[in-house]
């Protein structure tokens, strides 16, 4: 799908509208989280929706199978582009999610998270995980790929990986993006918009480059040309 999504990791309805309003005429594709999911419910979804906004609605989901398949199920019906599940939650689950989407939803496409983009090694030591965070990564993308979810949310630094072990078309949606010079903040593994394209993402997720940039408008226009202009 290609899409730039801007990371909406507001608390309020009010703030996403002023933050949309800076935008204005574009109409970018949105990732809600939890943060404002939690804030402001389906509801709102259902309005970015309706303004004409592709969604992607990072909930990452994680529970038993038949309680995340019912899940799913609900969340199949707000009309978004693109959800998401912990591939931790293991096959079992993402089958059942993927069940339960496809009862309310032909079209969203379901990736899951292998590992989040601010964890490295020292933290999966500390989860008592035994081995090189690549060869984590793609394991658990060969899990989803199994289970038949369109995609992995990684790292661009991990799609190297992920390409050489998954089916051709395997959708690798990357945050951690980062323009040459600004602050990493709390992520770990990040990469520029060419980088990511270079390396075989085929969506992106970039929040606070551009939602906390003093002209949100002129740095968003500037990552989408970038990543849109630049041929693999
Ligand atoms: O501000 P920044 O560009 O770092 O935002 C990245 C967004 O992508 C955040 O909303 C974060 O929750 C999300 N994300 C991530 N790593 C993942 C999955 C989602 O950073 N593996």
């Amino acid at each position: 799908m290609e899409q730039l999504y801007i990371a909406l990791d507001f608390q309020s309805a009010d703030q996403v509208e002023r933050f949309l309003e800076k935008l204005a005429p574009h109409r970018p594709a949105l990732k809600v989280g939890m943060e404002l999911y939690y804030a402001e419910g389906p509801a709102f979804v259902r309005h970015l929706v309706r303004q004409g906004h592709d969604v992607f609605l990072d909930l990452k989901v994680h529970d038993i199978p038949e309680t995340a398949r019912r899940t799913m199920r609900v969340i199949g019906q707000l009309g978004v582009e693109l959800t998401n599940v912990h591939a931790a939650g293991g096959k079992a689950m993402m089958e059942a999610v993927l069940t339960g989407l496809r009862e309310t939803s032909p079209n969203t496409r379901l990736i899951a998270v292998t590992q989040l983009t601010s964890t490295d090694q020292d933290m999966l030591t500390d989860l008592m995980i035994p081995h090189a965070m690549d060869e984590v990564v793609a394991h658990y993308a060969r899990e989803a790929d199994q289970a038949g979810l369109d995609g992995v949310v990684c790292s661009a630094l991990d799609t190297t990986h992920i390409k050489a072990t998954c089916r051709s078309g395997f959708q690798l949606v990357t945050p951690g993006i980062r323009p040459n010079g600004t602050d990493a903040n709390d992520q770990k593994r990040i990469a520029t918009v060419t980088d990511a394209r270079r390396n075989g993402a085929t969506d992106l997720v970039i929040g606070r480059a551009i939602t906390q940039a003093k002209d949100p408008k002129v740095v968003y226009e500037a990552l989408l040309s970038e990543w849109k202009g630049i041929k693999q």
